[in-house]
């Protein structure tokens, strides 16, 4: 059997919106293999039922495992909250979600418990975020908001201007006026409009960013169980379910640098993972 260390690290989401977990996890573990799954065919995972996501979650977490993973990363919020006691069963390697992380660095950095959430309809509506802070913190304040034109906003490449701006206003306004000193970026996506979100929101409030909180409980993670790659540099393999052209395209914006290689599953696959 070959040695954890040398194994690569396994990453999914819906599809670009993990890219910005990976970026934080290259920066801090350069020398780290890593496989990239963006189920492309099936995003958004937002809009839909909880079970639907559920079954993406698990194919996903299969198809990573016959990849022969060292660790697992749900790097997508909606996932990390409608999906993850399903799939945490089922993993029989180590599993790092996006909501926890993120819960835990908020709750560290806020000075009066009041804390923002924003994310997928999916992920407001299950409420896993606001079940997490108030176990941690029961005396916690939770303000959640749903922002669905987020994503379809920054998959269009709309990352500032004025439509940008009246969108975040729209939506923000109610938690800005309740006083929280934190907000969560409760989607993979939204770290790409953090800037306009703060410029927004003000100064007073911290914005914690799921990407990097979770790329340091990896390396965590890693350490612990004395898996981390002793390689100086490590690449990345990316897997897509559909639209490889598009996925480089917007990659580039959310990896800041060129994607090469990128393979497509297809869908047959997709149904033998759902039948394991
Ligand atoms: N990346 C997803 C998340 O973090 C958002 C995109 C989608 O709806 O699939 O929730």
């Amino acid at each position: 059997m070959k040695k954890k260390n040398v194994l690569p690290v396994g990453i999914f989401d819906s599809g670009v919106g993990g890219l910005t977990v990976l970026k934080e996890i290259v920066k801090i573990l350069p020398g780290e293999n890593i496989i990239y799954f963006g189920d492309t065919a099936r995003v958004p995972y937002g809009a839909k039922a909880p079970e639907t996501i559920r079954r993406f979650a698990v194919e996903n977490c299969d198809f990573l495992a016959q990849n022969n993973v060292k660790v697992i990363i749900a790097a997508c919020n909606t996932v990390s909250s409608v999906a993850l006691p399903y799939i945490e069963n089922r993993c029989k390697i180590p599993l790092i979600d996006v909501m926890k992380p993120a819960v835990e660095e908020a709750l560290t950095l806020s000075k009066t418990c009041n804390i923002g959430v924003i994310g997928t309809k999916a992920t407001i509506l299950s409420g896993a975020y606001e079940k997490y802070i108030k176990a941690l913190c029961p005396s916690a304040r939770v303000l959640s908001k749903a922002c669905p034109l987020f994503v379809p906003l920054i998959e269009e490449n709309i990352l500032k201007g004025s439509v940008l701006d009246n969108v975040i206003k729209l939506y923000l306004s109610g938690l800005k006026c309740r006083k929280i000193d934190v907000l969560i970026l409760g989607c993979t996506h939204y770290p790409l409009i953090k800037t306009r979100i703060k410029s927004f929101m003000g100064d007073r409030v911290r914005i914690i960013d799921s990407a990097r909180a979770s790329a340091y409980k990896l390396r965590d993670i890693l350490a612990g169980g004395n898996m981390e790659s002793r390689r100086t540099s490590g690449r990345t393999v990316f897997y897509v379910s559909d639209s490889p052209e598009s996925f480089r395209r917007m990659g580039k914006k959310f990896l800041g640098c060129e994607i090469r290689g990128i393979n497509v599953v297809k869908e047959e696959v997709s149904y033998v993972w759902s039948k394991s």
